[in-house]
């Protein structure tokens, strides 16, 4: 998953447009875009959003943003949802890898009740939307083999801390965001699961959101969210692996392929070991994921 779209899930028109961009997922909200006046209604246009992606043929993965586990939203949001069967779920507040088998339980449950195969639907987790969950961000890894991807978010966490900006006048994150952003990466790598990386709320800024994707593939993340069908391009461009990226990951390779048994090697004149067999195999994979290895 390169981009992952949210739309507000109660509105029609946005899902109807967001299945025609190339996001790679979308994700119909559930959660902070939808008032509490319009939940009710929301479930209804969810499901049966759900329905018509899997009746089409060429569909991008869709995702449901749920209440939090203690907003008292959440069974009613799941008893709704899962009966159609979405790919995955998306956890806000997350506090920990507590609340993923929390969540995985009501899953299980769900899908028993509906037939449906157990442990099908995937969780992607929102880890840093208060301050204690910063100090829980090594308990995901090992949670459940639900886990598929895992983000961040600076704009609850904000709110959390009584900060007046989570950015700089040029736009970068200040430094507590940037720990939450560094610590989202390495929990995600910890426990073996894509690294997604925040929202760009600018969505009229193309060269900001380009420069954001740079930074973010730089570090390590290997999608980003959207909120905004303008923002999908930028953010599919930027986490395609290049044809020059595609072609040094192959060089790697096959340089430890002809050379078995040996576990250091110079290729084009720079030193390649273990790790760099890991990341060129790991670039070759999101490759052949976006159809162009
Ligand atoms: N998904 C699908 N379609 C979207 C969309 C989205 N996320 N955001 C905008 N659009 C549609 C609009 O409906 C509009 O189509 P229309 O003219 O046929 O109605 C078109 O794209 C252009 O939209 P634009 O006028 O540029 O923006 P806007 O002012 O209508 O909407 C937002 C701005 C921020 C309200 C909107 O982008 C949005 O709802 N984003 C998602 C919010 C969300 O889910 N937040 C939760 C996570 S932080
Ligand atoms: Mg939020």
């Amino acid at each position: 998953m390169r981009s992952l779209l949210f739309v507000p899930g109660d509105s029609e028109r946005k899902i109807a447009k967001a299945m025609l961009t190339r996001a790679d997922a979308l994700i119909l909200d559930l959660e902070d875009s939808v008032a509490s006046s319009a939940k009710k209604g929301a479930r209804g246009t969810v499901r049966a959003a759900i329905d018509a992606a899997r009746r089409g043929k060429a569909r991008p993965l869709i995702y449901v943003r749920v209440n939090p586990l203690d907003s008292g939203l959440l069974e009613a949001d799941l008893d709704a949802v899962v009966p159609a069967r979405p790919d995955g779920v998306m956890l806000p507040k997350s506090r920990g890898g507590q609340d993923i088998m929390h969540l995985s339980t009501k899953l299980a449950v769900r899908e028993a009740e509906s037939d449906l195969p157990d442990g099908e639907i995937a969780i992607l987790p929102i880890a840093t939307e208060s301050a204690a969950t910063l100090f829980n961000m090594g308990s995901y890894a090992g949670a459940s083999r639900r886990l598929s991807a895992l983000t961040w978010g600076a704009e609850d966490l904000s709110a959390d801390v009584g900060a007046s900006t989570n950015r700089l006048t040029d736009g970068a994150y200040t430094d507590p965001y940037r720990l939450a952003r560094a610590l989202a990466l390495f929990a995600a790598t910890a426990a073996e699961i894509a690294p997604i990386d925040t929202v760009f709320v600018n969505f009229r800024d193309k060269a900001g959101l380009a420069s954001e994707c740079e930074a973010a593939r730089r570090d390590g993340f290997t999608g980003k969210l959207a909120i905004h069908p303008d923002q999908v391009a930028t953010i599919n461009d930027a986490f395609t692996p290049s044809p020059q990226a595609i072609a040094r990951a192959r060089a790697i390779l096959d340089a430890f392929l002809a050379n078995p048994g040996v576990g250091v090697l110079g290729v084009d004149g720079e030193m390649v070991d273990r790790p760099h067999i890991k990341r060129a195999e790991r670039l070759l994979e999101a490759a052949r994921a976006a159809g162009v290895g």
